[in-house]
């Protein structure tokens, strides 16, 4: 679902893992694809915050109920930022989904697809994989999808599970829920029977050179799921440069302990009417030393809708309006610059800098439940020089209802989910020395 921006995961080393033991570590190596294309920063940060947009929009329309019709972006906004690279079938085929822990559902465009959109690698061929089943419409997997029927023999194989699967954004994908063996790649490692969805019908902000999409959610379909891990973790290097990142499956405790810092932890929490997203309990907001005056509930889950999540498919982090203008105003009025006006950093808030100043900055910190994130200046305003001069811009953007943490603000940051105990982690870290 993103044009420019992604990372590029390969498997460089990992254990062999099966379903039943699950407590071999999996490493995934990630670079961005930004990072070699010499794009102008501006560029960069402009295209990081459509994407953005486009997933705070995804989220809010993303209810079981709402109508989906394809949709299509023309000023090219891509929404996702990292893809993982792995193989289906025997032999295996590749395949590079988009590493996506804001959904469930794992697919691939496939084989003879009626209606997909263009991708870099040819269409999974499900005819040419000795190791590939259909499932059954009354399985158990089948049942977990949000909408499934049953292939009529007319027009699909008898009894088999048809899944639609959309996002808010639009996007949506039609095809067989079927089962094969997963690779990953460069290691050798393959884990049997996992499902996912088989694409035939695929329309949506699909731009990329992605063919599908890994969904890291916490619903019983997504990869962390069926592969019945306790934990995952990535940490993301800096996103305009060259160095790999990584993604863990299992990984093993004392290589988290191993980051620059105190770890610190804060419960993830449930929302029985999202139950895929990470939900965090965020109480406050600081920038420099005003503890900015916003109630704890406005960062809350009110019935269902409203929370914060961590997402790492969105690139900058969003707050609901009245909290952004809030942290706006304290920045602005602590670093004291005048105000970019006009639209050619639409939509950052930017403040004129002397060329290459480096001028002050206040802290930013997020005072979850029980840990504090205390965010590096690279990890909230970026620069840019702009005709003899330079402007300063916040990394944040103005979202919807849902205060969302995004992977920009996560940076040199080694994040885990231990979804045994229902916790997130995070610790300062040299992501490309993990
Ligand atoms: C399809 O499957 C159902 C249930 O197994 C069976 O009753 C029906 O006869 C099958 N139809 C065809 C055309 O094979
Ligand atoms: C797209 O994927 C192909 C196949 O993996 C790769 O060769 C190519 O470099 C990728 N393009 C971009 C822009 O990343
Ligand atoms: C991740 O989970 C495995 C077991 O699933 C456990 O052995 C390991 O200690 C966990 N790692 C961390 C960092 O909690
Ligand atoms: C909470 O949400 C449910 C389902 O959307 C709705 O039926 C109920 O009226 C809501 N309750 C309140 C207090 O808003
Ligand atoms: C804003 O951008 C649009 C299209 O990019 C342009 O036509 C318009 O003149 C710009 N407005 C300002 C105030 O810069």
């Amino acid at each position: 679902m993103q044009n420019l921006a992604f990372v590029i995961v390969t498997l460089l080393a990992a254990l062999a893992i099966s379903r039943c033991n699950a407590a071999a570590t999996v490493r995934m190596q990630l670079t961005h694809a930004d990072a070699g294309r010499g794009l102008a920063a501006r560029e960069l940060m402009q295209r990081m915050a459509l994407r953005s947009k486009a997933r705070a929009a995804r989220r809010l329309s993303s209810s079981a109920s709402a109508p989906v019709s394809p949709g299509t972006y023309d000023n090219g906004v891509p929404t996702t930022e990292y893809l993982v690279h792995l193989a289906i079938g025997t032999p295996p085929q590749p395949v590079q989904l988009t590493l996506d822990t804001g959904s469930d559902l794992i697919w691939t465009q496939c084989q003879p697809c009626p209606a997909c959109f263009d991708q870099a690698l040819p269409y999974f061929d499900p005819s040419t994989s000795s190791t590939l089943s259909l499932t059954s419409c009354d399985s158990t997997l089948c049942q977990g999808l949000p909408v499934a029927s049953c292939g009529s023999p007319k027009f699909w194989p008898n009894q088999t599970c048809v899944y639609t699967y959309s996002y808010g954004d639009k996007s949506v994908t039609t095809g067989f829920l079927e089962v094969d063996k997963f690779t990953f790649v460069g290691a050798g490692a393959s884990v049997p029977g996992v499902a996912f969805g088989c694409g035939l019908f695929n329309n949506g902000v699909f731009k990329s050179n992605e063919t599908g999409i890994a969904g890291f959610g916490r619903g019983p379909l997504s990869l962390p799921s069926q592969l019945k891990v306790g934990n995952f973790s990535h940490c993301f290097t800096a996103v305009n440069g060259l160095k790999p990142s990584t993604v863990l499956l299992d990984l093993p405790a004392d290589l988290y302990k191993s980051g620059r810092g105190a770890v610190q932890s804060t419960p993830l929490i449930q929302n029985p009417a999202n139950p895929t997203f990470y939900y965090l309990s965020l109480k406050g907001i600081t920038v420099g030393s005003t503890r900015l005056p916003v109630p704890e509930s406005e960062f809350a889950l009110k019935n269902g809708t409203g929370g914060t999540i961590i997402d790492s498919g969105t690139a900058m982090t969003s707050l609901p309006t009245r909290v952004y203008r809030l942290v706006r105003d304290a920045f602005a009025a602590q670093v004291k610059l005048p105000v970019v006006s006009g639209n050619t950093t639409d939509p950052y808030f930017c403040l004129s800098a002397p060329l290459r100043a480096k001028p002050y900055v206040p802290k930013l910190v997020l005072h979850f439940e029980g840990a504090t994130m205390d965010l590096p200046r690279e990890n909230y305003v970026f620069e840019v020089e702009d005709a003899g001069s330079s402007i300063l811009c916040l990394a944040i953007i103005e979202g919807g209802e849902v205060t969302t943490i995004g992977n920009f603000q996560q940076q040199n940051m080694h994040v885990l989910y231990d979804l045994q105990n229902s916790k997130l982690s995070f610790v300062p870290a040299q992501c490309d020395k993990l």
